[in-house]
């Protein structure tokens, strides 16, 4: 059955390559200011012609709003999840409290709203929010859920750099899927059909002046070597968590699943020309993941798109904007990263191999250990710089991610890194038998109960374990006093509208969540604001439960009534 759908996709490929039949490049909408709703649901798409695709959506029918941040700004999120599974949203590169930031332990069950926020306290720079609930993730990304976030700062707004979204900066979200035959997605390692933006085989006019395109892969596993059909230079200013000192110029970038970058492309003058951007997967090997000969001997490897080049958006230049950048300015900024010389703890983490049931097929670990929801792996303490060596024995290249941090490279097998990765990163993918380090400082953030992450992107392995949890440590550690938590301050009680609720010896509030009478939980606020009260408007009347846990990890039950 594989074997057949995949032979059908390769017969599929030749006929779009033959008949060159493009679809306009989709540009999700945007959503501004600092509240922001988001409703995850199952839909359908027409992502084929044909029978439509069952998909994930938020707010919309595949993916999500681009959600545009100001630094500064303190974001309010209200996440509703309307799927019939329990799932979580993670704010990807975010330096957010743990109990904000969306990993496995912030799950948000089917009816129910999580409400964080958190001061954007980021780099200008393209960040995205996904799915993070463990063994599931693979399945909820490859639904297509998921959305952009681009921040905006004042050192970004003051370069001549394009930033009209989807008209000179445009957004490319890279990933491949797996159809059936009904043209639903397929579970798999790599897909057979390139996507971006979600459009098969896109096109898109862009004007003829530079144009920065903001890219994601969110394959999920799949690398993707781009370039330009004519191999012109172009210019990386971006990486994960900011702008780089100056444009650097390359002809091909190798992204990871998980890792972003800006760069500019110069289409002055080419007004009426048309270019690709492509995937130059063919100088891949079976050590970079999508490097798979087509005729791959393990077989839930195989793919149409194996170790092949093929487009990722074929571009049309059209006329030139009023106000056109025209030229890639020279310098962008100056980062300053953490000295070396200030680490005060060197860790070592190495990528393993492992065989056998339980792991899947092609499974790896870090440190040889599986991710287990309640086992802390490693304990950082809140100010702390740290130096991590990661080293990849495995047979194959791995993006590795942290939560809670922006880091910076400081060698691969002991040399520099390249000039384009030497600005803020948050994936950084080590090759097979090979070692890359980082320096990162653990700063603002504590928390006695909820960990973050730090795994390989692929979201298959992460799923299959390649994941670990680290807490940030407040000092002096939390001592429980579960025979003196004291009682809860509700007012008004009836209510209708906002709902003000405070511990009465004024303890902050760690965690706060409404209960319906039959037990489920309808919304989540991970440490709500005090005086800004809780909006109980859209509940119907009746009884509620109040669970109410203070930063210890006591928690206190109480009623109130909507009326
Ligand atoms: Cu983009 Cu832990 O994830
Ligand atoms: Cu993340
Ligand atoms: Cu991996």
């Amino acid at each position: 059955m594989k074997k057949i759908s995949y032979l059908l996709a390769i017969a599929l490929m030749a006929t779009c390559s033959a008949g060159a039949q493009y679809n306009t490049l989709w540009i999700p909408d945007t959503l501004g200011g600092t509240n922001f709703n988001l409703t995850i649901r199952d839909t359908f798409r027409q992502m084929l012609p044909g029978q439509q695709t069952i998909t994930g959506g938020i707010n919309g029918s595949i993916w999500g709003p681009t959600l545009m941040f100001n630094r500064g700004d303190t974001v309010h999120m209200h996440v509703t999840n309307n799927l019939a599974d329990t799932t979580t949203i993670h704010w990807h590169g975010f330096h957010l409290p743990a109990v904000m930031d969306g990993g496995p332990h912030q799950t948000i069950p089917p009816g129910t709203t999580w409400n964080p926020y958190w001061k954007v306290t980021n780099n200008a720079a393209m960040y995205w929010y996904h799915p993070h609930m463990h063994t599931m993730t693979e399945e909820q990304i490859n639904m297509g859920l998921g959305g952009l976030i681009i921040v905006r700062d004042n050192t970004e707004s003051a370069l001549p750099l394009p930033r009209a979204y989807g008209v000179d900066d445009i957004p490319l979200i890279l990933t491949d899927r797996r159809f059936d035959n009904t043209n639903q997605f397929v579970l798999s390692h790599y897909g057979d059909t390139m996507t971006t933006n979600f459009t098969i085989h896109a096109q898109y006019t862009v004007p003829a002046q530079v144009v920065r395109f903001r890219l994601l892969n969110v394959a999920t596993e799949r690398f993707y070597n781009i370039g330009f059909s004519d191999n012109r230079t172009f210019y990386v200013v971006g990486s994960d968590g900011g702008l780089l000192d100056t444009p650097v110029g390359v002809t091909r970038y190798t992204m990871g699943p998980g890792e972003r970058i800006e760069i500019l492309a110069n289409f002055n003058g080419q007004n009426g020309q048309s270019i690709d951007i492509m995937a130059f997967n063919s100088t891949f090997n079976n050590a970079i993941p999508g490097g798979e000969p087509v005729n791959f001997p393990v077989a839930d490897f195989q793919n149409a798109l194996g170790q092949r080049d093929f487009m990722i958006l074929h571009v049309n230049v059209g006329p030139q904007t009023a106000n056109a950048i025209t030229s890639i300015p020279s310098t962008l900024t100056t980062n300053v990263f953490w000295n070396t010389a200030t680490a005060t703890v060197n860790r070592s983490l190495s990528f393993n191999t492992v065989q056998g049931p339980p792991y899947p097929p092609g499974a790896s670990l870090i440190d040889n250990t599986p991710f287990v929801m309640n086992v802390i792996n490693k304990n950082v303490d809140l100010g702390a710089t740290e130096i991590w060596t990661l080293n990849n024995t495995t047979n194959v290249a791995h993006p590795f991610h942290i939560h809670d941090v922006e880091f910076h490279i400081i060698d691969r097998n002991g040399s520099p890194a390249p000039a384009y990765e030497q600005g803020w990163k948050d994936i950084l993918w080590v090759p097979s038998n090979s070692t890359a380090k980082f320096i990162a400082k653990f700063e603002d953030y504590c928390d006695s109960i909820y960990p973050y992450m730090y795994h390989c992107h692929i979201a298959f392995h992460e799923d299959a374990g390649m994941m670990g949890q680290f807490t940030v440590g407040c000092t002096p550690t939390a001592v429980k006093d579960l025979n003196n938590i004291a009682g809860l301050d509700i007012h008004p009680n009836p209510a209708s509208d906002k709902l003000y609720v405070g511990f009465k010896d004024n303890r902050p509030i760690y965690e706060l969540d409404i209960i319906d009478i039959r037990g489920k939980t309808l919304y989540k606020y991970p440490m709500p604001q005090k005086g800004s009260g809780l909006d109980i408007s859209k509940l119907p009347a009746g009884i509620y439960v109040l669970r109410v846990q203070d930063m210890n990890g006591n928690i206190k039950l109480e009623k109130f009534v909507r009326e």
